[in-house]
């Protein structure tokens, strides 16, 4: 059956991994792509859909309340699958206020629009709020594992504006009984994503022999997921999920950074043809994040056991196609990094 669905944030990391499934997968789907093009937004990922007849972009900010009741006025849409957000915990330490304007005030928009344009006719409509482990806070007991009903315990302001976003969303449906569903899932990796988090700045500052910063001690651990897997989970749940349900999503695969560091630097080594060692002498030390949570880890027994989800792709193969589509596209990397982009260990730590 067709839908007209609005995915928001769809120019970035994951969301053109979501909007690439759904034009794909569902010829008979209206795909509008809704993003407002930050630093983190970048149409080159969807380069080979842009000419699909299924598919739309539309350069817009979900902080303008304006512009979203518009948006919603002129088209009925079926779902809203909705990524667009501040993204990084570094950049919401050295300004949380615009992690509060999109993430906060901006799916606050999107739901008061929802509501509004659903209000007569809410069946088989549905809100995807897209969310994050780190919601949960941190986890320091190696049995403990994040399920759906772990308290939220937010320690970032990042994490904090998803989980007061999540709670938005949860209030929606329980007072005004918008059809919701949402996932809180783990660290993704995978082609596309910004050379600002662990994996591709590792891979990028290895290709560039800069030192590689690892923070603290690199005993913080975190549960990877390749993006295509998290892009099928939220295909499931679109289709499958339960109105009101959350489900984590996650890819029972823990890494400590500094392996994981060391990993990368083998793996790298052995593409460039370097000897042995030579990428993993780059590895800095730095002063740690400050509230750096220790460990992430997620149970995804109810994604699996209810609505049949499992990873389609183990680690090491997820790895190897990430540093290979890294290596076959440095022309996107270098786009992404040039002019007055600065990562955060730059503006932390100066270019080297
Ligand atoms: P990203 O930073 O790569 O992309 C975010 C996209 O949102 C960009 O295209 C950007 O231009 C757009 N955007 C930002 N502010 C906007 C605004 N005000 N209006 C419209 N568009 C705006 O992020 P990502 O890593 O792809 O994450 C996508 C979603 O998934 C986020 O909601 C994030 O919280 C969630 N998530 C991410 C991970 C992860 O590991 N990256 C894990 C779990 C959940
Ligand atoms: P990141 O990719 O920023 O994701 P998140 O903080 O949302 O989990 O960081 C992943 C882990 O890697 C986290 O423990 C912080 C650490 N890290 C470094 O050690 N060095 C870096 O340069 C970055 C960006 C992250």
């Amino acid at each position: 059956m067709s839908k007209k669905i609005l995915i928001t944030g769809g120019a970035g990391f994951i969301g053109s991994h979501v909007v690439r499934l759904f034009v794909t997968r569902y010829p008979d789907y209206q795909i509008h792509n809704l993003d407002a093009l930050t630093y983190a937004g970048n149409l080159a990922n969807l380069s080979d859909i842009e000419n699909a007849p299924n598919y739309q972009f539309i350069k817009g900010d979900i902080t303008d309340r304006q512009f979203i009741d518009g948006l919603f006025a002129g088209n009925l849409y079926d779902g809203v699958i909705h990524l667009a957000a501040e993204s990084h915990v570094d950049r919401s330490i050295s300004d949380p206020m615009a992690f509060v304007n999109t993430n906060v005030t901006g799916t606050v928009n999107l739901l008061n629009a929802a509501l509004k344009s659903w209000k007569n006719d809410p069946e088989g409509r549905r809100f995807y709020h897209v969310s994050t482990d780190e919601v949960y806070g941190e986890l320091h007991d190696p049995e403990d594992f994040f399920r759906e009903d772990t308290a939220y315990d937010p320690r970032s302001p990042y994490s904090a504006s998803k989980a007061a976003s999540d709670h938005f969303v949860r209030a929606y449906h329980n007072t005004f009984g918008l059809p919701v569903v949402i996932s809180n899932c783990s660290n993704n990796y995978g082609p596309n994503h910004f050379p600002e988090k662990l994996i591709p700045l590792m891979i990028n500052n290895i290709l560039n022999n800069r030192p590689l910063p690892v923070y603290g001690k690199g005993e913080n651990i975190r549960d990877w997921l390749y993006v295509i897997d998290h892009a099928r989970a939220i295909d499931i749940i679109f289709h499958k999920g339960g109105n009101g349900e959350t489900y984590n999503i996650g890819g029972e695969n823990e890494w400590k950074n500094i392996d994981l560091v060391n990993l990368l630097c083998r793996l790298m080594d052995e593409k460039l043809g370097r000897p042995e060692g030579t990428s993993a002498q780059l590895i800095t030390y730095v002063t740690d994040r400050a509230g750096h949570d220790l460990r992430y880890a997620i149970d995804a027994t109810k994604l699996r056991s209810r609505l049949g989800w499992a990873p389609s792709v183990n680690f090491e193969e997820g790895l190897a196609r990430t540093v290979e589509w890294y290596l076959s596209n440095q022309a996107w990397l270098e786009g992404v990094t040039s002019g007055n982009y600065q990562s955060y260990y730059e503006q932390m730590y100066g270019k080297r």
